[in-house]
C-alpha cells in the first residue's frame, strides 16, 4: 500500500527506514530522498513511524 502517493513511498519502505534511520516524517522521507510535497500523508507517516519506535523500544527492553 503507498501511504505517499507523491513520493511513491510504500507502507513498507517507510517502516524499513524508520527502522534504521528515525527521527519524525520529513526526517525519515529524506533519508528516503524524498521531500514531503502535499503534506496530506504525513500524520498516517508519523503514526506508522511511532509503531515501528514502539516496537524497537520493546524489543530493547524484552532484550534487558
Ligand atoms: S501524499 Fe505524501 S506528500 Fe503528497
Amino acid at each position: 500500500m503507498y501511504i505517499c502517493i507523491c513520493n511513491a513511498i510504500r507502507e513498507t519502505d517507510l517502516r524499513t527506514a524508520a527502522r534504521c534511520c528515525g527521527g519524525d516524517a520529513e526526517a525519515v522521507y529524506a533519508a528516503l530522498g524524498r521531500t514531503p510535497q502535499c503534506r496530506q500523508c504525513l500524520d498516517e507517516a508519523e503514526e506508522i513511524i511511532s509503531e515501528e519506535a514502539n516496537a524497537g523500544g520493546m524489543s530493547l527492553s524484552a532484550a534487558a
